[in-house]
Protein backbone atom coordinates (compact mmCIF):
# COMPACT_ATOMS: atom_id res chain seq x y z
CA UNK A 1 0.00 0.00 0.00
CA UNK A 2 1.50 3.15 -1.07
CA UNK A 3 1.59 5.77 2.30
CA UNK A 4 1.23 9.19 2.27
CA UNK A 5 3.64 10.75 5.07
CA UNK A 6 1.14 13.79 6.83
CA UNK A 7 4.16 14.73 9.11
CA UNK A 8 7.42 13.34 11.22
CA UNK A 9 8.12 13.81 14.21
CA UNK A 10 11.30 12.82 16.31
CA UNK A 11 10.06 9.62 17.21
CA UNK A 12 6.91 9.18 15.39
CA UNK A 13 5.69 9.29 11.90
CA UNK A 14 2.03 10.04 11.12
CA UNK A 15 0.52 8.77 7.27
CA UNK A 16 -2.96 9.40 5.90
CA UNK A 17 -5.10 5.98 6.44
CA UNK A 18 -8.49 6.82 5.41
CA UNK A 19 -11.18 10.21 5.92
CA UNK A 20 -11.23 9.35 9.38
CA UNK A 21 -8.27 7.73 10.66
CA UNK A 22 -4.50 7.96 10.23
CA UNK A 23 -1.24 5.36 11.09
CA UNK A 24 0.98 6.37 13.57
CA UNK A 25 3.97 4.89 13.32
CA UNK A 26 6.97 4.41 16.10
CA UNK A 27 10.70 4.88 14.89
CA UNK A 28 13.57 3.42 16.84
CA UNK A 29 14.42 6.63 17.85
CA UNK A 30 14.99 7.52 21.08
CA UNK A 31 16.07 11.69 21.55
CA UNK A 32 16.44 14.31 24.79
CA UNK A 33 16.81 17.70 25.75
CA UNK A 34 14.55 18.90 22.71
CA UNK A 35 16.08 16.59 20.25
CA UNK A 36 19.83 17.91 21.26
CA UNK A 37 20.57 14.22 22.20
CA UNK A 38 20.03 11.38 19.45
CA UNK A 39 20.54 7.51 19.11
CA UNK A 40 18.94 5.11 17.21
CA UNK A 41 17.47 2.09 19.95
CA UNK A 42 16.90 -0.88 17.74
CA UNK A 43 13.32 -2.55 18.42
CA UNK A 44 12.09 0.79 20.06
CA UNK A 45 9.34 1.31 17.75
CA UNK A 46 7.62 -1.48 18.22
CA UNK A 47 8.02 -1.80 22.27
CA UNK A 48 7.27 1.84 22.54
CA UNK A 49 4.04 0.85 20.06
CA UNK A 50 2.82 -1.97 21.94
CA UNK A 51 3.33 -0.05 25.35
CA UNK A 52 1.17 2.18 24.42
CA UNK A 53 -1.73 -0.19 22.54
CA UNK A 54 -1.85 -1.73 25.44
CA UNK A 55 -2.25 1.55 27.83
CA UNK A 56 -4.61 3.17 25.51
CA UNK A 57 -6.99 -0.42 25.56
CA UNK A 58 -7.23 -0.26 29.38
CA UNK A 59 -7.69 3.44 29.51
CA UNK A 60 -10.33 2.37 26.73
CA UNK A 61 -11.78 -0.21 28.63
CA UNK A 62 -11.71 2.17 31.69
CA UNK A 63 -14.27 4.43 29.86
CA UNK A 64 -11.72 7.18 28.46
CA UNK A 65 -12.18 7.61 25.17
CA UNK A 66 -8.33 8.01 23.19
CA UNK A 67 -7.48 8.07 19.35
CA UNK A 68 -6.69 4.36 19.54
CA UNK A 69 -8.64 1.86 17.22
CA UNK A 70 -6.18 -1.13 16.19
CA UNK A 71 -3.24 -2.01 15.24
CA UNK A 72 -1.88 -2.37 11.40
CA UNK A 73 1.58 -3.69 12.01
CA UNK A 74 3.82 -4.43 15.14
CA UNK A 75 5.05 -0.68 15.46
CA UNK A 76 1.95 0.90 13.56
CA UNK A 77 -1.15 2.50 15.28
CA UNK A 78 -4.40 3.00 13.06
CA UNK A 79 -5.59 6.22 15.44
CA UNK A 80 -8.53 8.56 15.08
CA UNK A 81 -7.85 11.58 13.04
CA UNK A 82 -7.47 14.49 15.47
CA UNK A 83 -6.64 18.32 15.34
CA UNK A 84 -3.91 18.15 17.77
CA UNK A 85 -3.72 20.89 20.42
CA UNK A 86 0.06 21.59 20.75
CA UNK A 87 -0.25 21.51 24.55
CA UNK A 88 1.63 18.76 26.68
CA UNK A 89 -0.16 18.32 29.95
CA UNK A 90 1.48 16.40 32.84
CA UNK A 91 0.61 14.70 35.81
CA UNK A 92 2.43 14.32 39.14
CA UNK A 93 2.35 12.20 41.69
CA UNK A 94 6.06 12.32 42.94
CA UNK A 95 8.26 14.99 42.55
CA UNK A 96 11.24 14.55 40.05
CA UNK A 97 12.44 16.55 36.72
CA UNK A 98 11.80 20.18 36.25
CA UNK A 99 9.64 20.45 39.10
CA UNK A 100 12.33 20.34 41.51
CA UNK A 101 14.44 22.77 39.51
CA UNK A 102 11.39 25.40 38.54
CA UNK A 103 9.81 25.40 42.35
CA UNK A 104 11.29 25.28 45.72
CA UNK A 105 9.69 21.44 46.29
CA UNK A 106 12.77 18.67 47.06
CA UNK A 107 12.68 15.27 44.43
CA UNK A 108 10.49 12.69 46.12
CA UNK A 109 7.91 14.93 47.54
CA UNK A 110 4.55 12.99 47.34
CA UNK A 111 1.64 14.79 45.79
CA UNK A 112 -2.13 14.37 46.97
CA UNK A 113 -3.96 15.17 45.14
CA UNK A 114 -1.91 15.17 42.01
CA UNK A 115 -0.34 18.31 40.38
CA UNK A 116 -1.15 19.20 36.98
CA UNK A 117 1.01 21.21 34.49
CA UNK A 118 0.41 22.56 30.65
CA UNK A 119 2.90 23.12 28.48
CA UNK A 120 3.29 24.81 25.22
CA UNK A 121 4.86 22.59 22.64
CA UNK A 122 7.69 24.42 21.48
CA UNK A 123 11.20 23.05 21.26
CA UNK A 124 12.92 26.49 20.51
CA UNK A 125 11.13 27.60 23.83
CA UNK A 126 11.87 24.57 25.27
CA UNK A 127 8.18 24.08 26.28
CA UNK A 128 7.12 26.44 28.25
CA UNK A 129 5.08 26.13 31.57
CA UNK A 130 1.43 27.84 30.42
CA UNK A 131 -1.59 28.70 32.85
CA UNK A 132 -5.53 29.17 31.30
CA UNK A 133 -4.85 32.93 30.23
CA UNK A 134 -2.12 31.74 28.23
CA UNK A 135 -4.00 28.98 26.72
CA UNK A 136 -7.12 31.27 26.14
CA UNK A 137 -4.75 34.08 24.57
CA UNK A 138 -3.27 31.70 21.89
CA UNK A 139 -6.98 30.42 21.48
CA UNK A 140 -5.79 26.69 22.45
CA UNK A 141 -8.48 25.55 25.15
CA UNK A 142 -10.19 27.85 27.07
CA UNK A 143 -11.06 27.87 30.77
CA UNK A 144 -14.19 25.46 30.89
CA UNK A 145 -11.65 22.86 28.28
CA UNK A 146 -8.58 23.10 30.23
CA UNK A 147 -10.82 22.45 33.63
CA UNK A 148 -12.35 19.46 31.86
CA UNK A 149 -8.76 17.73 30.87
CA UNK A 150 -7.73 18.49 34.36
CA UNK A 151 -10.17 16.37 35.71
CA UNK A 152 -9.75 13.63 32.58
CA UNK A 153 -5.83 13.61 34.00
CA UNK A 154 -6.97 12.82 37.27
CA UNK A 155 -9.38 9.84 35.83
CA UNK A 156 -6.44 8.83 33.58
CA UNK A 157 -4.20 8.45 36.67
CA UNK A 158 -6.09 6.75 38.96
CA UNK A 159 -6.72 3.89 36.04
CA UNK A 160 -2.85 4.25 34.80
CA UNK A 161 -1.34 4.51 38.63
CA UNK A 162 -3.44 1.14 39.76
CA UNK A 163 -2.89 -0.97 36.99
CA UNK A 164 1.02 -0.05 36.71
CA UNK A 165 1.34 -0.63 40.87
CA UNK A 166 -0.54 -4.19 40.10
CA UNK A 167 3.17 -4.88 37.83
CA UNK A 168 5.50 -3.90 41.05
CA UNK A 169 5.82 -0.02 39.58
CA UNK A 170 5.72 3.23 40.61
CA UNK A 171 3.76 6.30 38.23
CA UNK A 172 5.78 9.37 39.24
CA UNK A 173 4.34 11.33 36.13
CA UNK A 174 2.92 11.56 32.43
CA UNK A 175 2.33 13.61 29.45
CA UNK A 176 -1.03 13.40 27.66
CA UNK A 177 -1.79 15.51 24.50
CA UNK A 178 -4.55 16.38 23.26
CA UNK A 179 -6.76 16.87 19.75
CA UNK A 180 -10.13 17.63 18.88
CA UNK A 181 -12.63 15.54 16.79
CA UNK A 182 -15.64 17.62 16.33
CA UNK A 183 -16.52 19.11 19.66
CA UNK A 184 -15.10 16.39 21.48
CA UNK A 185 -12.05 16.61 23.42
CA UNK A 186 -9.99 12.82 23.16
CA UNK A 187 -6.22 12.20 24.41
CA UNK A 188 -4.21 11.40 21.21
CA UNK A 189 -0.21 10.57 20.54
CA UNK A 190 1.29 8.21 23.00
CA UNK A 191 1.74 6.66 26.12
CA UNK A 192 5.14 5.30 26.61
CA UNK A 193 8.08 5.15 28.29
CA UNK A 194 9.18 8.19 26.38
CA UNK A 195 6.10 9.78 28.29
CA UNK A 196 5.93 9.26 31.84
CA UNK A 197 8.21 8.04 34.56
CA UNK A 198 8.25 4.57 36.14
CA UNK A 199 10.26 2.89 39.00
CA UNK A 200 10.29 0.16 41.13
CA UNK A 201 9.61 -0.04 45.07
CA UNK A 202 13.70 -0.20 45.21
CA UNK A 203 13.32 3.50 43.21
CA UNK A 204 15.09 1.82 39.86
CA UNK A 205 14.17 3.33 36.82
CA UNK A 206 12.58 2.17 33.93
CA UNK A 207 12.48 4.92 31.63
CA UNK A 208 13.75 7.22 29.49
CA UNK A 209 15.40 9.18 32.46
CA UNK A 210 17.20 6.48 31.81
CA UNK A 211 18.90 7.77 28.73
CA UNK A 212 18.40 11.42 29.66
CA UNK A 213 20.86 10.45 32.70
CA UNK A 214 23.35 8.84 30.41
CA UNK A 215 22.81 5.55 30.82
CA UNK A 216 24.46 3.08 28.07
CA UNK A 217 21.78 1.90 24.84
CA UNK A 218 21.41 -1.45 26.31
CA UNK A 219 20.64 -0.49 29.52
CA UNK A 220 17.09 1.63 28.19
CA UNK A 221 16.32 -0.89 25.66
CA UNK A 222 16.37 -3.44 28.67
CA UNK A 223 14.45 -1.67 30.97
CA UNK A 224 11.57 -1.12 28.25
CA UNK A 225 11.49 -4.34 27.32
CA UNK A 226 10.93 -5.66 31.10
CA UNK A 227 8.34 -2.80 31.50
CA UNK A 228 6.22 -4.28 28.48
CA UNK A 229 6.59 -7.80 29.05
CA UNK A 230 5.01 -7.15 32.37
CA UNK A 231 2.43 -5.15 31.22
CA UNK A 232 1.52 -8.17 29.19
CA UNK A 233 1.41 -10.30 31.32
O1 LIG B 1 11.40 15.50 31.26
P1 LIG B 1 11.69 16.85 31.81
O2 LIG B 1 12.40 16.85 33.13
O3 LIG B 1 12.27 17.79 30.81
O4 LIG B 1 10.25 17.50 32.07
P2 LIG B 1 9.14 17.17 33.12
O5 LIG B 1 8.23 18.36 33.04
O6 LIG B 1 9.68 16.82 34.45
O7 LIG B 1 8.39 15.90 32.52
C1 LIG B 1 7.23 15.39 33.11
C2 LIG B 1 6.78 14.17 32.36
O8 LIG B 1 6.44 14.51 31.03
C3 LIG B 1 7.85 13.08 32.24
O9 LIG B 1 7.23 11.82 32.37
C4 LIG B 1 8.41 13.26 30.85
O10 LIG B 1 8.86 12.03 30.31
C5 LIG B 1 7.19 13.77 30.10
N1 LIG B 1 7.59 14.66 29.00
C6 LIG B 1 7.33 14.30 27.70
O11 LIG B 1 6.75 13.25 27.44
N2 LIG B 1 7.70 15.13 26.66
C7 LIG B 1 8.33 16.29 26.91
N3 LIG B 1 8.66 17.07 25.90
C8 LIG B 1 8.61 16.67 28.23
C9 LIG B 1 8.23 15.83 29.27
Amino acid sequence: MELNKISEGKTKIVYNYDQGHVLLRFKDDITAGDGQKKDILEGKGVINAQTSAILFRLLEKSGIETHYVGMMDERTMIVKKLKMIPVEVVLRNIATGSIVKRLPIKEGEVFEPPIVEFFLKDDRLHDPLINYSHMEYFKLLNRKEAQYIEELMLKVNEVLYNFIKNKGFILYDFKLEFGRLGDKLIIGDEITLDSMRVRDEKGRIYDKDLYRKGADLNTVKNAYEYFLSKIMS
